[in-house]
């Protein structure tokens, strides 16, 4: 019989996120504090007779073929084991593209995770994060999800235990833009690292017992000096957003998504108001724990 799997692919954050410089190979050496988040695709993985990988979509700004990561996750996967590929992909995207929120690379993850379930077969947690780092820096992270330290070029991760209760999360993306994270990172030019360091080194903390009067003074996201140049509507959402001064506000990954964290929905509602008028898609979510 033939098999069918459904899977939950959960956007993620950064709550910091510090460039430290360009590397040799081209990539830039981080260090950043990601979160999942409520806001997810879902993903459904299905055997059929006819060979090939088939990707469907009905959002059109979501490349159907080989340059699709959910393509590039299930060639590897397949290719690591042997198995002919004959697997239709569907994607239910609710998270938005090229917006900084690991969209695609949520999508690959889940594939990843998803084949291993659909074949039975027992990946080693090292071998699945390694064929995960093949397919982009953030994938690993959304392989397990939850709150990390994510070091190296993104793909060195070490797991804590996020907030509870869970913080309330906005997330609001201006319409019409989007940005390349190859882009962003071509443009950036790096800053005084060691004042960074100082405020990085406490973000984690902060965040962690829910301290949003702290957090305001830590957080910080290098590429919103690239991202908020280019794009000014994406700094006036966030100085909305922050304008009530009950959440703190913050470009996630390269943009031009903004997010703000609330301690409580009524908090975060009153932010949400502030962005009338504005064209923005606006989701109120809360952070989440590993993935299942
Ligand atoms: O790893 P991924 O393919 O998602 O990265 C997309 C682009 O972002 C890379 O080609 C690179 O230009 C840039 N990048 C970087 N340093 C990182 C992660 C990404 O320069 N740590």
């Amino acid at each position: 019989m033939k098999k069918t799997l459904i899977l939950q692919a959960p956007a993620k954050i950064n709550i910091a996120l510090w460039v430290k410089h360009k590397r040799p190979d081209g990539y830039h050496e981080l260090a950043s504090i990601m979160q999942t988040i409520s806001l997810a695709d879902t993903i459904t993985l299905k055997e059929i007779g006819e060979p090939g990988i088939r990707i469907f979509c009905d959002n059109p700004d979501v490349p159907l073929d080989g340059t699709n990561l959910v393509h590039r996750a299930a060639t590897v996967f397949l290719d690591r084991f042997s198995i002919e590929p004959r697997l239709a992909i569907n994607i239910d995207k609710k998270i938005p593209v090229a917006a900084g929120l690991a969209g695609g690379s949520t999508d690959a993850a889940a594939v990843l995770t998803g084949l291993a379930r659909l074949y039975d077969k027992a990946v080693t947690v090292p071998d699945i994060m390694n064929m995960a780092t093949s397919i982009g820096s953030d994938v690993p992270f959304v392989v397990h999800g939850g709150l990390a330290l994510a070091e190296g070029r993104g793909e060195i991760l070490s797991f804590y235990e996020p907030p509870k209760p869970p913080l309330v999360v906005v997330i609001a993306v201006p319409t019409g833009v989007s940005v390349s994270t190859r882009w962003a990172y071509e443009n950036y030019h790096s800053g005084n690292n060691q004042a960074k360091e100082k405020a990085f080194g406490e973000v984690l903390q902060a965040y962690r017992r829910r301290d949003i009067e702290a957090l305001k003074a830590l957080v910080f996201n290098d590429l919103e000096s690239v991202t908020l140049h280019r794009h000014p509507e994406v700094l006036k959402i966030k100085e909305l957003l922050n304008s009530t001064g009950e959440g703190v506000a913050m470009m996630s990954g390269s943009g031009p998504s903004v997010f703000a964290l609330f301690t409580d929905r009524r908090r975060a509602m009153n932010a949400v108001k502030n962005l009338d008028g504005m064209a923005v898609n606006v989701f109120i979510e809360h952070i989440t724990r590993k993935n299942t």
